[in-house]
Formats: C-alpha cells, structure tokens, sequence
C-alpha cells in the first residue's frame, strides 16, 4: 500500500548505485519515508519504510554523486534540475518590496494576459509545496474576460436555487445546529454578498470574478491536503504581481459548487473534475488602478509559548 492521490496509488521504484555511494549518509538523513538505512557502510533500502517511497526526491537531490535514482509517483532523475545561483535570490528587502506593492485587485484594464505570463505564472506555482507528492492540485484555466464573465454569470444562476440558505426562516432553523457564528457569517457576509451578485447580473455586471482577463481556479482530489490548492494559488498571485499583474484571490465560489447534485452538474458543466475540501479562484489582469499608499494590517494574535 502506498499513499494514494488521483493520479499514482503505488510506492517509487529506488535504484541505488552502489559503487557510487560513498555512505556519506545525507540521503538517509532527509528521507522521513526511513526508506534508507546505511549498512556496511553503504545506502541501501529499508524493508520496513512508513508509507513506502512518496517520490519526493529529496535523497536525489542531496546525494553528492548522484548515487540514487528514483522513479515512479511522476519523478525520475530527468525532474532535477540545476539551482540557481545564490546571487539570483531576491533579498528580504525585495521580497518585501513585492508584498508591500501588492494589493487585491478588481479593477481590470480590457487587456489580455500574455500566454508567456500565463505560463510563468503556472510555472512558479507548481513550485510550490504541498502535503504529499505528487500534487493532487489542479488548475482550470479561464482564458479572456468573456470566459470569466459566462462562469460568473451561471454560477449567479445556479445560486438561484440555492436562495432559501440566506432566508430567515431557514437561518432560524440551523442557528441551533450550526451556531451563532455561522449564523452571524450568513447573514451579514453571505445574504448580502449574494444580493449583490444577483443585482450586479440584472445590471449587467460582474461582481463575482469582476470579468477577469484571466481566471484561474485551483482545487484539490478527496485525497489531497485541502492546504495545497490554497498555497498553489498564493504563488500564483506572487508570480503575478512580480510580472506586473494584478490578481486577487476569490473564495465566495469553491463552498458553493461542493455539495449536492446540482453542484455535481455546475462542476461537470465547467469541467471541474473533482469536488475537494479546499479551493480557490484566482482573478489576473492589468491594473487600471493605481495605489498611493500602502496599508498597514495585523494578525488577529502573535502568542509566543514559553
Ligand atoms: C481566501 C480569500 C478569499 C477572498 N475572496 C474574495 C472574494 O470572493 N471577492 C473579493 O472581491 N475579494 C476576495 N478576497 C480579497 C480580499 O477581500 C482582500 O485580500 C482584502 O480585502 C485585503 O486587501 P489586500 O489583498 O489588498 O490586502 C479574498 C482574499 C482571500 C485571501
Ligand atoms: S524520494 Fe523521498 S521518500 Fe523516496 S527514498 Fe528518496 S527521500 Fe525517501
Ligand atoms: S547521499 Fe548518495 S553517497 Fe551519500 S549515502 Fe546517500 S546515496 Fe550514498
């Protein structure tokens, strides 16, 4: 048995040069599958690992004399690739320079984004870390403000039918059950933001992905950690600011398209393959608007344990 994901259910194949190994032990070290042991002073597999080999290939990676291969889960020795140059790293200073200019945007100019930038962007965000390799992520890509606008607009259709969930006889009835922040939540964020997405419609606008030049939508499987499309997303919208973009993160949809048989057919319609604990929109495009000031936030608490 190995760690399951939608696209591999078996354990890595690990193929050890022997006469290359030195049993300097440092792939021993990183492994926390304890798939390698040293013995006889030199690597060798473990018959009793945790999970069996998840591929993440970090052994591959740290081995000096490129002693240990590994295959399968997506990975072999061809997924390594020469680092950069420690000169090429931004700093402290400008990374924070990246976050201070980023702000949440809605405000798009009619303009496309490039497929290059497209590409970067996916590109940096399969960088990203996730819960166990290989990513379970998944990304849906809306080309053109035209594609954002059709999402947007059906899924205000299909709330339709789910009016009754912000009605006060029905929020009556679930305060017992789900409590009073829930309650709280529906009624001054859910009741009036769906207000608004309907009213924006019948006026011809698009309060839901406000017609994104580019939209990208990251969701998981029932197997992946529901953290990874969050994190996916989140370098995304670093990648894209860093390339002059503006994005912002949208999470009024994921909740809304799991559950039910309806949600199943506004999935299937859109082609998204999998319902999952977690996901996130993410809206790119040009900026048509300008900040002149940056704004202060904070973290509800810091508690350091002593
Ligand atoms: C998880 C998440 C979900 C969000 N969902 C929405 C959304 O549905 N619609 C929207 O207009 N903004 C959404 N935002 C953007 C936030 O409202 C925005 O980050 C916040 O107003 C702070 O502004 P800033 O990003 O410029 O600091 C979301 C942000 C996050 C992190
Ligand atoms: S790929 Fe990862 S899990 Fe597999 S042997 Fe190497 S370090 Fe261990
Ligand atoms: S890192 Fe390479 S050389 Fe060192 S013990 Fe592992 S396989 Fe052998």
């Amino acid at each position: 048995m190995a760690i399951p994901t939608t696209r591999v259910n078996e354990p890595a194949d690990i193929q050890i040069n022997t006469s290359l190994c030195s049993g300097c032990g440092l792939c021993v070290e990183v492994c926390k599958d304890f798939s390698l042991v040293i013995k006889n002073g030199k690597v060798s597999i473990n018959e009793n690992p945790v999970f069996g080999c998840i591929a993440c290939g970090h052994c591959m990676a740290i081995c000096p004399n490129g002693a240990i291969k590994i295959s399968g889960r997506t990975l072999d020795e061809t997924s390594l690739f020469e680092i950069p140059s420690k000169k090429e790293m931004p700093d402290y200073k400008q990374i924070m320079a990246l976050f201070q200019w980023r702000r949440s945007i809605r405000e798009f100019l009619d303009k496309d984004v490039e497929d290059e930038k497209l590409q970067k962007i996916l590109n940096a965000a399969v960088t990203a870390p996730m819960g166990l390799p290989p990513s379970d992520v998944r990304v849906l890509v809306f080309r053109g403000k035209e594609k954002s606008k059709a999402f947007a607009f059906d899924f205000v259709d299909y709330l339709q039918s789910f009016k009754y969930l912000t009605s006060n006889w029905f929020l009556s009835l679930m305060k017992p059950f789900w409590g009073k922040e829930n309650d709280e939540l529906f009624k001054g964020f859910v009741r009036p933001m769906m207000n608004i997405y309907t009213k924006g419609k019948a006026e011809g606008n698009n309060y839901v992905n406000y017609d994104a030049p580019l939209l990208l939508y990251f969701y998981g499987s029932p197997y992946s950690d529901p953290a990874d499309p969050l994190i996916a997303a989140t370098y995304s919208m670093i990648a894209a600011e860093s390339l002059g973009l503006g994005s912002c993160m949208l999470g009024a949809v994921h909740p809304l398209i799991q559950n039910g048989n309806k949600a199943a057919k506004f999935r299937e319609k859109w082609g998204i393959k999998y319902k999952s604990r977690e996901g996130l929109f993410l809206a790119i495009g040009y900026s048509k608007v300008k900040y002149k000031a940056g704004i202060s936030r904070s973290f509800a608490s810091i508690d350091y344990v002593s």
